[in-house]
């Protein structure tokens, strides 16, 4: 018999990073011996007040016995009046975390370079380095913001094809005004514009870049954490037809699943659940900050529900709190292993965090 060989991962599959993220650890908490249903997490910047009442009808309506419809028509022809466009200038995503490797697959080459505004959220670098293109970055000032300035002269000295904008930006809750994005784009035609807007639906009167109508801007959407359908994943794209045309040329059929396509749609339909929980949740997140300053911490400003907490050593505060079943974000895969990532849960949750902590520091 011939001796096998071994299959080694091409070289940029060995270059690229492991996935670090927020959100339980089914595996950590097994070791610890805690059961996931103990744990508040404050690790995950969803809603928390939960989906909304529509969505469990949604989900006996599912058909799961047939294959969903693979151009979620239904879901894409609710955005499209949502956003006033045509239906082929949207696509959705199993999350928005797929449309980002739909993006790495069908336009990243392996001699481009790509834009990331650091610290940001992790798999724009992951998708990038998994096509062996180079990453340039660009680090945020002090206080996690950058002026238009620096990121223009960044654009003008690298001219990457691609520049990721996650906006507000995740860990840090900052935000870049559209204006500034529609003088970032109109000044640097040859650079496609990712604009993350996954958390924008928290910052209450916030405009979308997509209203911007510009040929090199990619807007990306979210309804993982604003709809709080974390355990259904979904999340779509607008933009040029021409691009949203090669996404799905290269999205694995069927992929967003019948339940994900019902839910959505019955989230889009409550017309009042996005309004009513966000303005409780900034009434909570101011409560949570007052008392986490006045335990002598210093929350950074965030314009989100989200933010950054200095505590000097992360991964022994994120321990601290986990022994008392509290889970927050160690900041260290950011580039941040002095700072945890808090989002604001409901009142009592946020209580238990601030007793949590009184008893730590
Ligand atoms: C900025 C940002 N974009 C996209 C995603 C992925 O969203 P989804 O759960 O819809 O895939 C996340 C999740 O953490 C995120 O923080």
């Amino acid at each position: 018999m011939p001796k096998s060989q071994k299959i080694l991962p091409r070289p940029e599959v060995q270059r690229t990073p492991l996935d670090q993220h927020g959100a339980l650890d089914f595996a950590e908490l097994a070791r610890l011996g805690i059961s996931p249903d103990e744990i508040i997490d404050f690790s995950v910047n969803s809603n928390p007040y939960g989906p909304s009442p529509y969505v469990a009808d949604a989900i006996q309506r599912a058909v799961i016995d047939r294959y969903p419809d693979r151009e979620s028509l239904a879901l894409r022809d609710a955005l499209a009046q949502q956003f006033n466009l045509n239906r082929a200038q949207i696509i959705i995503g199993n999350g928005t975390a797929e449309i980002l490797w739909l993006i790495a697959l069908a336009l990243v080459r392996p001699t481009d370079r790509a834009l990331i505004l650091a610290p940001t959220f992790g798999e724009y670098a992951r998708s990038i380095a998994l096509m062996g293109a180079h990453i340039e970055r660009l680090q945020a000032q002090r206080d996690f913001t950058f002026t238009a300035e620096t990121i223009h002269q960044t654009l003008s000295v690298t001219a990457p094809r691609l520049a990721f904008i996650c906006n507000p930006n995740n860990p840090t809750g900052s935000i870049l005004a559209p204006q500034i994005i529609r003088e970032l784009a109109t000044a640097h035609p040859q650079t496609l514009f990712i604009i993350d807007e996954a958390y924008l639906q928290f910052v209450p009167q916030m405009p979308s870049s997509i209203a911007l109508g510009l040929p090199n801007l990619l807007v990306l959407r979210s309804m993982t954490k604003d709809y709080a359908i974390a355990g259904l994943r979904l999340g779509y794209a607008l933009g040029p037809v021409e691009l949203i045309a090669a996404l799905a040329k290269v999205r694995p059929p069927w992929n967003v699943n019948a339940v994900a396509q019902e839910v959505g749609l019955a989230s889009l339909m409550d017309a009042t659940y996005l309004s009513k929980t966000i303005s409780r949740l900034q009434t909570a997140k101011r409560d949570l900050v007052n008392g986490i300053q006045a335990l002598g911490l210093a929350p950074s400003p965030s314009a989100t529900h989200y933010f950054l907490v200095h505590v000097r050593n992360a991964a022994e505060m994120r321990r601290q709190l986990l022994e008392r079943r509290i889970q927050v974000r160690d900041c260290a895969s950011f580039g941040l292993p002095e700072h945890i990532r808090i989002a604001t849960k409901t009142p009592p949750e946020n209580e238990k965090l601030l007793t949590a902590l009184k008893e730590i520091v």
